[in-house]
This record gives structure tokens, C-alpha cells and sequence, in this order.
């Protein structure tokens, strides 16, 4: 993976003369996938850049790239997204069923291929690039545009913190921050009720999200997917903390989490979407079979989308401005088909096709595990 760190040596009157010569005009901004906090961070940062450092005008694509199949676009401005740093969700929708290159038309079940029309509709804007702001599926999606020659720049978007290239997506920091107030929150009940309490947080196959609020919520348990449990081991761990006098625990689990040999708990299965199974439901069922292997009496509590809604924390609105602005600069440095992403505490870029179809997922030696193991975290193995 070829990595850039951007350098902002450059003038403003450079940047401008490298993108006049590449005619960067007309630049089409999308939100793809879930919404996430800060989408709004980014749209504003993207559009203000562009337009007061480059004169270029934005044009917000609806919907993801069901807005480029349906030719559904707006022009952005200054107005347009003004008063919107602060707003969950994204002013211009989004969308994670739609993949262009099986899309099923409303009323029909049949896939079909349909980015032809997408680049006529690119043409017939008078884009002359993309800036893509999502996750893996979105940046899958972007990469096929990539390779028929559309420039796309991409933005790292995800609660799930799961994009592969970068240490951190916006929209993490404030489910971590939403799960760990709710970890917070339960702690009473446990304690009053001499209760063992489950949360049920969102992070798809990955558990950053249950690994950072399980720390900061001082769960006693956190299980996440890429450390299979043994229910035995869990349930001996709450029976040996109540011998040690602890009459309550609290069990922080990612909604992707298996036991050894078992398998992910599936709420529902969406055949439209790309990526049609959604996970979820994993807490109740443990909280059930906790309950029967310690005899004390265990609730469960599943967050969802409360972990997506809302206003974004400082964290995500600050990276959403950095993410947005170094985009419209990357651009407008000659930049072709590259995702910004943060390494190491500095924006740089990656090739955006590096990031197509994968997952970043926590690793045994994340330090954040140590961490948690020598403050007697179990992890259920
Ligand atoms: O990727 C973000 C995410 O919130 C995951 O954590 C979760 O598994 C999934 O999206 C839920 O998707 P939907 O909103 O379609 O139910």
C-alpha cells in the first residue's frame, strides 16, 4: 500500500494553478453506507474548501450512489451547509443497499448493472471527480469507479472503525462515548440489584467500539469477535468475582461476538444490500445463558442506532473537519483515486482501491487488550 503524508507546503494560488490544469471544476460529493456522526462535519468542511480556497463548485449527491443512479443532485454552497457542524445523520441521505453494479430497481428483484448510466450521469453533471465519504462497502463501490477512470477521492466514515488504511474513522469516538455513558448508566442497576448487566454495542465484525467503551465503562467483561468466547469461562469469572465479594458485573459485547465453535447471532437479512446480513441480538442470548450458568440474575440491554444518532462529539467534528479539508486539498494537489486517512496522528493518503473489501479488526497485540487483561478484564478465553 503506497502511503503519502500531505504536505501543506503548497500554496493556496499553486493548488489552484495544479487543479486548473487538470480542470477540477465541478467536484460531486456523496455519503454512502450507515450515517455516522460528523458526515456533516465532512460535507461542510469539503464544500467550504473548496469553494473559498479553489472557487470550485460542489454538487451534493442524494442518497450515496443511488443519487448517481437516479441523477439526483444539488448544488452546494456556503448557505447550503451552514449551521450543520453540529448535526447527526448527513443533510444529503444516504444509502446502504445500493450498489451500482447490482442494483435492484424499486418494484423489482432483479440485479442488474447499471454503472453505465451512473457515468452518463457523471458526464451529463460535468463532474470532473468524486468525493466519497464512507465506509468499506462505499469505498468497494468507489473503487470500480476508479477503475473505469472517474478521480475519487475518499473520506474514511464508520462507527465500526473498521476501515482498513487508517488508525481511526470518524463517528467512532462518539459511539464509544454513547456506549460508555450507557455502561455508565447500567452500573447503578448492577449494583443496587446485585445484577449481572449485558450491553449489546454495534462494531459489526470488528470490536473496537466494545474494546474502547468496555475499557472506559469499566465493563469486567468485554467479548468482541476476533476473541472467541467460552461461556464457561466467563460465567466461572462473575461466580469468582462474587466469591470475592463483587456482587454485580457488567459484560460489554460486540454484536459480532461468537462463542468458540459457535456463530454470530443474526437479526436480519437484507438480500437488496451488498452486504445483506445485519448482526444483533447476541446480548439477550447471553444474558439468558449467563443467567443459567451463575444463577444470579442477568439483564440484557441492546444500544443500536442510539450509538449512531445524535450530535457527534468534539472528536468526530474536528476529524470530519480534517478529513473534508485535506480531501478538497488532495484533490486539487493532482490526487487520483486516494482515501485520506490518519496514521500515526497525521493525515495522509492511501490508494483508495487498498481499502476495497476488507476489514480492519482488532489484533491480539492491540495494547488496548493488554491493557484491559492487567486491569482484570476478561475476554472469555
Ligand atoms: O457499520 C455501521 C453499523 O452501525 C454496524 O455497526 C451495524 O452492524 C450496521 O451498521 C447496522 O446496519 P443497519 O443500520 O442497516 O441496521
Amino acid at each position: 500500500m503506497s502511503v503519502k503524508t500531505l504536505s501543506p507546503g503548497q500554496t493556496t494560488a499553486s493548488r489552484g494553478a495544479a487543479a486548473m490544469s487538470r480542470k477540477i471544476r465541478r467536484v460531486g460529493v456523496l455519503t454512502g453506507g450507515g450515517d455516522c456522526p460528523g458526515l456533516n462535519a465532512v460535507i461542510r468542511a469539503v464544500t467550504k474548501s473548496a469553494l473559498n480556497c479553489y472557487n470550485l463548485e460542489i454538487v451534493g449527491i442524494e442518497e450515496g450512489f443511488l443519487g448517481l443512479v437516479q441523477n439526483r443532485m444539488r448544488p452546494l454552497n456556503n448557505a447550503a451547509v451552514s449551521n450543520i457542524l453540529t448535526q447527526g445523520g448527513t443533510i444529503l441521505g444516504t444509502n446502504n443497499r445500493c450498489n451500482p453494479r447490482a442494483y435492484v430497481a424499486p418494484g423489482t428483484s432483479e440485479k442488474r448493472d447499471v454503472m453505465d448510466r451512473c457515468m452518463e450521469h457523471i458526464q451529463a453533471q460535468g463532474l470532473d471527480a468524486l468525493i466519497v465519504i464512507g465506509g468499506d462497502g462505499t469505498m468497494s463501490v468507489a473503487a470500480h469507479f476508479v477503475r473505469l477512470g472517474v478521480n475519487c477521492i475518499g473520506v474514511p466514515k464508520t462507527i465500526d472503525n473498521d476501515l482498513m488504511g487508517t488508525d481511526i474513522t470518524f463517528g467512532f469516538a462518539t459511539a464509544v462515548q454513547i456506549a460508555t455513558e450507557a455502561l455508565d448508566r447500567v452500573h447503578t442497576t448492577a449494583a443496587s440489584h446485585h445484577r449481572v448487566m449485558v450491553v449489546e454495542v454495534m462494531g459489526r465484525n470488528a470490536g473496537w467500539i466494545a474494546l474502547a467503551a468496555g475499557v472506559a465503562g469499566g465493563a469486567d467483561v468485554i467479548l468482541i469477535p476476533e476473541i472467541p468466547y467460552d461461556l464457561e469461562k466467563v460465567c466461572d469469572f462473575v461466580l469468582e468475582r462474587q466469591r470475592r465479594g463483587k456482587k454485580s458485573s457488567i459484560v460489554c459485547v460486540s454484536e459480532g461476538a461468537t462463542p468458540v465453535g459457535g456463530k454470530q447471532v443474526v437479526s436480519r437479512v437484507d438480500p437488496t444490500s451488498p452486504d445483506p446480513i445485519r448482526l444483533g441480538g447476541v446480548g439477550p442470548v447471553l444474558a439468558a445463558q449467563i443467567e443459567q450458568g451463575t444463577g444470579i440474575e442477568t439483564r440484557a440491554t441492546i444500544l443500536g442506532h442510539i450509538q449512531r444518532g445524535g450530535t457527534p462529539v468534539a472528536a468526530d467534528r474536528i476529524l470530519g473537519t480534517q478529513f473534508g479539508n485535506a480531501a478538497a486539498h488532495l484533490l486539487m494537489t493532482g490526487a487520483e483515486g486516494r482515501l485520506v486517512v490518519m496514521q500515526k496522528g497525521e493525515i495522509r493518503d492511501v490508494e483508495l482501491i487498498s481499502a476495497e473489501g476488507k476489514q480492519r479488526l482488532v489484533t491480539p497485540d492491540t495494547p488496548l487488550i493488554r491493557a484491559a487483561r492487567d486491569v482484570e478484564t476478561c475476554f472469555g478465553d
